[in-house]
């Protein structure tokens, strides 16, 4: 009994495997883009306004802007390297259609959250100054409302991007472990990166 089950997932698993050759490898470009903004996302998120009080502490808020605009330069080079380089998705045209949809709509929600992130971070920093703000509150806090928009607005983008990149991670050990297409290998490297994997041996 156990083991029929166990034979019956095992060969669904297998059913979910790629055949036909792994994804190209990016560029180098490419990894090292998306290399340097996986500590600075993780430090934007980890050291973010809520966390140090930056709405009443011009150096930490300072720092922000900085992380910001460091993110900004960095996403910017990426969509370039994107649309004009040699980047983009690696993901095989022969996978099923919901994961290219998948994939397609969480890069780019992931892209337009970081975006809107450091827009709005810019703007919290610019309408700060004129602001009266009650600490206490957790929505709507202070008694200008473009601020109060952009400071509540600004924490929403943040949850949703954590769990948008928590969605991520796990789409990579999707492709890693059960796909096994070589889409984790283009971008982190690892055995068979870039190269035809080996042809298991014939079945007789
Ligand atoms: C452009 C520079 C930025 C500035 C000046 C800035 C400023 C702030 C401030 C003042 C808060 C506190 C809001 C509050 O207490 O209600 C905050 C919260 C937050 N920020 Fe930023 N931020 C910037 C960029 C970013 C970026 C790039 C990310 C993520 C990649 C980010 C993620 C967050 C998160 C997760 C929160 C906490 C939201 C919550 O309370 O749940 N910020 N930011
Ligand atoms: C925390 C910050 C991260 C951000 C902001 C991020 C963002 C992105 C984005 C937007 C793409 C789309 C491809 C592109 O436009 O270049 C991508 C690709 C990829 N990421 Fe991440 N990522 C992060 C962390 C990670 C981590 C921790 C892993 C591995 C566990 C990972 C694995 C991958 C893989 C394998 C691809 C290639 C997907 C494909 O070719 O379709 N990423 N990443």
């Amino acid at each position: 009994m156990v083991a029929g089950a166990r034979r019956h997932i095992r060969r669904r698993l297998q059913g979910l495997r790629h055949r036909g050759p792994p994804a190209r490898a990016q560029a180098w470009p490419g990894r090292l883009l998306h290399g340097l903004s996986v500590p600075l996302v993780v430090y934007a998120l980890i050291r973010n306004g809520d966390a140090t009080g930056s709405l009443f502490k011009p150096a930490e808020l300072r720092e922000e802007l900085w992380v910001g605009g460091l993110l900004g330069l960095l996403l910017s080079a990426r969509l370039a390297w994107n649309r004009w380089g040699d980047g983009g998705s690696r993901l095989p045209g022969d996978g099923p259609a919901w994961e290219r949809r998948l994939a397609r709509w969480a890069h780019r929600a992931i892209y337009g959250l970081l975006a809107y992130l450091i827009a709005s971070g810019f703007a919290i920093a610019w309408l700060r100054p004129g602001a009266r703000i009650d600490p206490a509150a957790l929505f709507f806090a202070s008694d200008s409302l473009a601020l109060n928009i952009a400071l509540d607005s600004h924490a929403a983008a943040g949850n949703l991007l954590m769990g948008l990149l928590a969605l991520h991670i796990a789409a990579a050990f999707w492709h890693l472990l059960l796909r096994r297409d070589g889409v984790w290998q283009s971008m982190l490297g690892g055995p068979f990166s870039g190269r035809r994997r080996p042809r298991p041996p014939a079945q007789t």
